[in-house]
């Protein structure tokens, strides 16, 4: 059994990270040897940044870090989903990656980004941390252009369904290649 966390990086009230995040699953190969698992960091109330020792020591202090360690553990492999801010994947999201180094280490990962501009800066820049922890990135990172007009009054995406459909067969390409990634990787482990 394989199993995918899709992280969702935004915290903000009334973002549409949860919403895309939903939208993911339901379009992300499924079948009897995978499930997927949503993560919401905002639930996770991390405080910024405050272990003393370098997570890659494994001595964590915090009772929220060893919380959010064995969360993470529990995975395979993860989808990294994020919006562009500033040029920039948020805070939120590099905080949470931070405090945890082996949790991350030869997993494969798939960085999916969204914004104005489809968040592809965000997103080449999350390829470089996940790089960085030594993930296995898949090749291809979809990216989800929302124009401004995309958005209803309640500040959600009107029918996801419809408006994202463009992008389907592309985040199903990469959720091939990262299933494939967690296969490879089992192979190896065996
Ligand atoms: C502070 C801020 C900065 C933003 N900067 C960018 C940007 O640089 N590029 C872009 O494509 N979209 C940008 N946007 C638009 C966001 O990507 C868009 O609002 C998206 O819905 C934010 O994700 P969220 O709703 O999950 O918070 C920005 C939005 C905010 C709130």
């Amino acid at each position: 059994m394989m199993k995918t966390q899709v992280i969702i990086g935004s915290t903000r009230p009334g973002r549409v990270g949860p919403q895309i995040a939903h939208w993911m699953i339901e379009i992300l190969p499924s079948g009897k040897n995978n499930e997927y698992e949503i993560v919401d960091i905002a639930d996770w109330k991390l405080p910024i940044f405050d272990e003393r020792i370098h997570p890659s020591m494994n001595q964590y202090k915090h009772t929220h870090t060893k919380a959010w360690s064995n969360k993470i553990k529990e995975a395979d492999a993860y989808v990294f989903l994020t919006p562009e801010y500033n040029a920039g994947y948020p805070a939120s999201l590099k905080n949470a990656i931070d405090y945890l180094y082996h949790e991350w280490s030869d997993k494969p990962v798939m960085i999916a980004s969204y914004g104005i501009g489809g968040g592809s800066t965000a997103s080449a820049q999350l390829r470089q941390v996940t790089e960085r922890l030594k993930m296995r990135p898949t090749e291809t990172s979809p990216a989800f252009t929302i124009t401004r007009d995309m958005y209803g009054e309640d500040g959600q995406i009107k029918n996801i369904d419809q408006s994202f459909d463009p992008y389907k067969e592309n985040l199903k390409i990469a959720g091939d290649e990262l299933l494939r990634s967690g296969q490879n990787l089992e192979s190896e482990i065996a």
